[in-house]
């Protein structure tokens, strides 16, 4: 594969661990901070990147292929935009866009420009949670009647964002890439009892057009921290644990007794991979850039999570 060109921009808390596995993937060229001295020190781990506080400079490198966009969500539908029309490749953080209406004209600019847009929806790059798409779509675990999603600790209590854009947007990429259909109907009810108006708690509740129905408890005001999602097909039950070091993944088989009462059957723990999640992600971004999959797929499914967020945020605020 081509070595490519990588600048990274945002490099305070997430951004370091993308600038880390670029810099072994690709070449980086380019490391961009409006903070100078955060800059500075990203930078001096890096002496053969160029460092600058202007994103311009990165837009003008006719060198220069692809540009990781880790800055606060509200500066993302902007940056990416400007890297698009500049003709570079983009990898933007979760998600791209506040509005469904500017993701879809970021989508169809990438089209346009025929270049990779993907939002970084790091979960559909775990292998814990592409185990579980495969045994949904071989059939495992019967139809799916419902998903649920427990993402709740005592955390950082962001000022600029809810629960729900903070750590919702991680679940609901798993059940849309999972159900692949979107909600017909998306509602979400919360509290903010930290930062008046930023919800720290959110229950939500989506419904799909086969039936399916999903739900979700953001929260960083819980004792417990889960990172947990749920699977219940009408055979089989499969459950995701992030926190188990492990078993990651556990299926559970259903039983019906004489009596008509459910009970679990066997109880199996798929093999699975243990591929740091991030470092695939950041291969298949450089993996599309190279012609490899479909581009237009992983943008569409941003999309889709824009799309479903925009709903639930209706929804929340009403
Ligand atoms: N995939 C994941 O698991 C995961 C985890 C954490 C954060 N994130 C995402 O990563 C992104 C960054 O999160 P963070 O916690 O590092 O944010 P942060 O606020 O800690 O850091 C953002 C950095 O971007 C810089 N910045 C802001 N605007 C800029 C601009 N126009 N040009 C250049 N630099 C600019 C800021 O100076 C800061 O250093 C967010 O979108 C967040 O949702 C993803």
């Amino acid at each position: 594969m081509t070595t490519r060109h990588v600048g990274v921009v945002g490099l305070n808390y997430w951004g370091p661990n993308l600038v880390r596995n670029f810099d072994d993937l690709a070449k980086l060229t380019w490391l961009c901070d409006l903070d100078a001295k955060q800059l500075a020190q990203i930078g001096s781990r890096y002496p053969d990147a160029r460092t600058t506080t202007n994103f311009g400079d990165l837009l003008a490198d006719d060198d220069l292929d692809a540009v990781v966009i880790a800055t606060p969500v509200p500066t993302h539908y902007a940056l990416a935009k400007q890297a698009l029309e500049a003709g570079k490749h983009v990898f933007v953080e979760k998600p791209p866009a506040m509005r469904a209406a500017e993701m879809d004209e970021l989508v169809a600019l990438a089209d346009a420009q025929d270049r990779v847009l993907m939002p970084g929806h790091l979960l559909l790059y775990h292998p814990g949670v592409l185990k579980v798409k495969e045994l949904i779509d071989k059939g495992e675990l019967g139809d799916v009647l419902c998903v649920y999603g427990n993402r709740v600790n005592l955390g950082i209590v962001r000022s600029n964002e809810n629960a729900l854009w903070s750590l919702g947007v991680h679940d609901l990429s798993v059940i849309l890439y999972f159900l692949d259909e979107d909600p017909e109907l998306a509602t979400a009810q919360g509290s903010a009892s930290i930062h008046a108006g930023i919800e720290d708690v959110v229950f939500c509740f989506l419904r799909f057009p086969s039936g399916k129905i999903a739900h979700m408890h953001l929260s960083w005001l819980d004792p417990h921290k889960m990172r947990k999602m749920t699977v219940v097909g009408r055979e089989k039950m499969v459950v995701f644990d992030d926190m188990e070091p492990e078993r990651k993944v556990t299926v559970y088989e259903k039983r019906a007794g004489a009596d008509g009462e459910l009970f679990s059957g066997d109880i199996s723990i798929p093999k699975i991979e243990t591929t740091e999640p991030l470092r695939r992600e950041c291969t298949y971004f450089l993996e599309l850039i190279a012609g490899e999959h479909d581009k237009g797929k992983v943008a569409r499914d941003g999309a889709r999570v824009v799309r479903a967020l925009e709903m639930l945020t209706t929804s929340l605020n009403g």
